[in-house]
């Protein structure tokens, strides 16, 4: 039997091209707020016997979390043979360690709780800075899709004579690959953060590169201090207004707008979080990151 997709509000796209892709079927589900706030569930298809994947990417996940585990519980109960999550973006996976006395780790609690709940997971670009690999929190197998080759075409669609440069040292990881890929040099900046929103941001030796159009690349946007900091020292050390990217673009508030005006030349994230800066589609990746779990699956 054709496996069955079933998007979460807000996934319909998505979900859709990775049913398309996978020759799946769609399945829908029904959801609202009961008046006292709590959330209502109703499957509108038969999971019974079905392989079910339900499509859920988990920017501003408090919300959105509570109801995807009923989901996924109303489907097990309701017969079906196997519960997949797809989560292009996952959250929790920052908050990896206590920075500060008495700090909860969420990343740890996320995964147990995500576990209990699913039979496998994809996702794309993890957070994983401080852990190596995903087994270290998750209990169940889950398949990691990398954004950088998706990245490095649109870069060679869109951009000419490109500079990718990374706004931290953390993201080289994202940063070399795109780079290495595109056949174009790198460079990694110096982040320095002391809040949620006070991000420095130190260039060195950039001059070299005043002939060339910057590309920031980064795995997260979240309050986008990060890639607002970046692209005003970019222009400010001489060099051309940059392309910025993110893979997962959460613009928390304002902060599309912020690097609009901060001088950024374009906008682009993958649509793992649905988005107006949506231009790179990573629906091929997860369709094989899914069918390869069937055969040889590289879990990380
Ligand atoms: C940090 O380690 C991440 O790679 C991103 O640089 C960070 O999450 C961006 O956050 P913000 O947009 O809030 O500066």
């Amino acid at each position: 039997m054709k496996p069955l997709v079933i998007a979460l509000p807000g996934n319909e796209d998505f979900a859709g091209r990775l049913a398309d892709r996978l020759g799946a079927e769609q399945g829908t589900m029904a959801t609202r707020h009961f008046p006292d706030g709590e959330t209502y569930v109703r499957l509108a298809c038969n999971v019974s016997e079905r392989d079910v994947i339900l499509v859920s990417t988990l920017d501003r996940p408090d919300d959105k979390t509570l109801r995807l585990l009923f989901t996924a519980e109303a489907v097990r109960d309701l017969g079906a043979a196997k519960v997949g999550l797809v989560a292009p973006y996952l959250a929790y996976m920052r908050q990896d360690r206590r920075f500060l006395p008495g700090e909860a780790i969420t990343s740890k609690t996320y995964a147990r709780v995500l576990s209990g709940s699913f039979d496998w997971m994809v996702t794309v670009d993890p957070h994983l800075h401080r852990r190596s690999s995903m087994s270290e929190i998750y209990t169940i197998p889950v398949a990691v899709c990398h954004a950088a080759p998706s990245i490095t075409e649109w870069i060679g669609t869109n951009v000419t004579n490109p500079i990718v440069i990374g706004p931290d040292v953390e993201s080289e990881q994202w940063v070399s690959a795109v780079a290495g890929a595109a056949g174009a040099p790198f460079t990694v900046l110096e982040k320095h953060r002391s809040g949620d929103r006070d991000v420095d941001i130190t260039v060195r030796d950039i001059g070299q590169w005043r002939d060339r159009i910057p590309v920031l690349v980064d795995d997260i946007i979240s309050s986008g201090r990060t890639m607002e900091v970046a692209t005003k020292q970019l222009i400010a050390h001489g060099l051309a207004a940059p392309v910025i990217v993110g893979v997962h673009g959460i613009f928390a508030d304002d902060a599309f707008e912020r690097l609009q005006a901060a001088g950024a030349r374009q906008i682009v994230s993958t649509n793992a979080i649905p988005h107006i800066s949506n231009a790179i589609d990573l629906s091929q990746l997860v369709q094989r990151s899914i069918s390869n779990l069937g055969r040889a699956p590289s879990f990380s």
